[in-house]
């Protein structure tokens, strides 16, 4: 039986963890498509359509074209450099554990290095070009979240508003893959003074005991198997048919003014105020 943490015996006789157990790619892999297999089913059987309280005026509606830019070009550039370099971190990283040998720590360090400066970038990009407060949750969230667990209990409960640019749902994922991601970068910077970089970085290996080492193979080691799970369940809610619209953006940029209307409130969500989607008049809409 593998177990979360590998141990070792240093030359001094202590006991230090090395890195993670293996079996943890399979826990995070199994429990990623349990996941997705679950929640596929349990939609097919109960799902429901989205209702939403929805009181436009006629002006509102009318402000907004046919074409709603939701991520600018140089946004979708970021997610698929980004995107590249973490599908190669974790083929590098996986494949030779589970049987695929290579010589990947050279692949890996180098998509490393691509990863952080992406979210280098993404981080002043996202800070002082997009708008800051898209991405956390306030306090519309937090009551339509309360609200929709009462309706889904059969209580009687006002419904919830359209989402704002994204629903909570996206903004915690983007928390948890903030709170992994960060986690990795600051412990594989640290991990490069271990490896031969020919030269280009200076080795250290004694720059931490063996202890300290050991913590920071393993805590990059968890980050790592749950970016499997966080990745496979990104990609299997991005090719769901109800969430195609979505994908698309990442992909040509902008929604149908249909689907804006139906998930999304002109009234939280501005497209063109503070943000680098700007409200195209329809005869000017990219893409046609
Ligand atoms: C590993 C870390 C991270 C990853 C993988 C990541 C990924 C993403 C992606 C894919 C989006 C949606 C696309 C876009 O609008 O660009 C996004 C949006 C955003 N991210 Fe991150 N992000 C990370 C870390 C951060 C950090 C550290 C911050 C700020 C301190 C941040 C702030 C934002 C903001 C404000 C948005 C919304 C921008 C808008 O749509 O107006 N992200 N992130
Ligand atoms: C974000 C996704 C990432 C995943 C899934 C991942 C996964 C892994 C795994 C599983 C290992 C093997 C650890 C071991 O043998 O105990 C590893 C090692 C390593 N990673 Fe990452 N990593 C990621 C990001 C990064 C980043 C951003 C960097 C650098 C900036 C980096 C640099 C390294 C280095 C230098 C090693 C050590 C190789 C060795 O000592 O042989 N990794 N990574």
């Amino acid at each position: 039986m593998g177990s979360i943490v590998e141990w070792a015996t240093n030359p001094w006789g202590q006991s230090v963890p090395i890195h993670i157990g293996w079996v943890m790619i399979w826990v995070c892999a199994f429990s990623a498509i349990a996941f997705a297999v679950v929640h596929a089913l349990y939609l097919a059987v109960f799902g429901k359509p989205k209702v939403f309280a929805v009181n436009d005026t006629p002006e509102m509606v009318n402000s907004i074209p046919e074409k709603v830019v939701r991520h600018g070009a140089v946004a979708r550039a970021f997610h698929w450099i980004m995107a590249t370099s973490m599908f190669t971190l974790l083929f590098t990283a996986f494949l030779p554990k589970v049987g695929v040998k290579f010589d990947w720590v050279t692949y890996h360090w180098i998509a490393g290095l691509v990863f952080t400066a992406s979210i280098i970038f993404h981080i002043i990009h996202a800070s002082f070009f997009l708008d800051f407060w898209a991405i956390w949750p306030d306090r519309t969230d937090v009551r339509d979240a309360f609200r929709r667990m009462q309706r889904f209990f059969g209580k009687p409960a006002p419904l919830p508003a359209r989402f704002s640019k994204y629903p909570l749902e996206n903004k915690l994922y983007h928390s948890t893959i903030l709170i992994t991601g960060l986690t990795a970068i600051f412990t594989g910077l640290f991990m490069m003074k271990r490896v031969n970089t020919h030269n280009i970085f200076t080795r250290n290996p004694y720059l931490f005991g063996d202890m300290t080492w050991g913590l920071m193979y393993v805590m990059h080691g968890l980050v790592g198997v749950s970016l499997i799970a966080l990745v496979f369940v990104h990609v299997y809610f991005g090719i769901r048919p109800e969430k195609r619209e979505i994908t698309r953006t990442m992909i040509q940029g902008w929604m149908h003014k249909e689907f804006f209307l139906e998930e999304h409130d002109p009234a939280r969500w501005r497209p063109g105020k503070d943000t680098d989607t700007p409200l195209t008049p329809p005869s000017e809409v990219p893409g046609d």
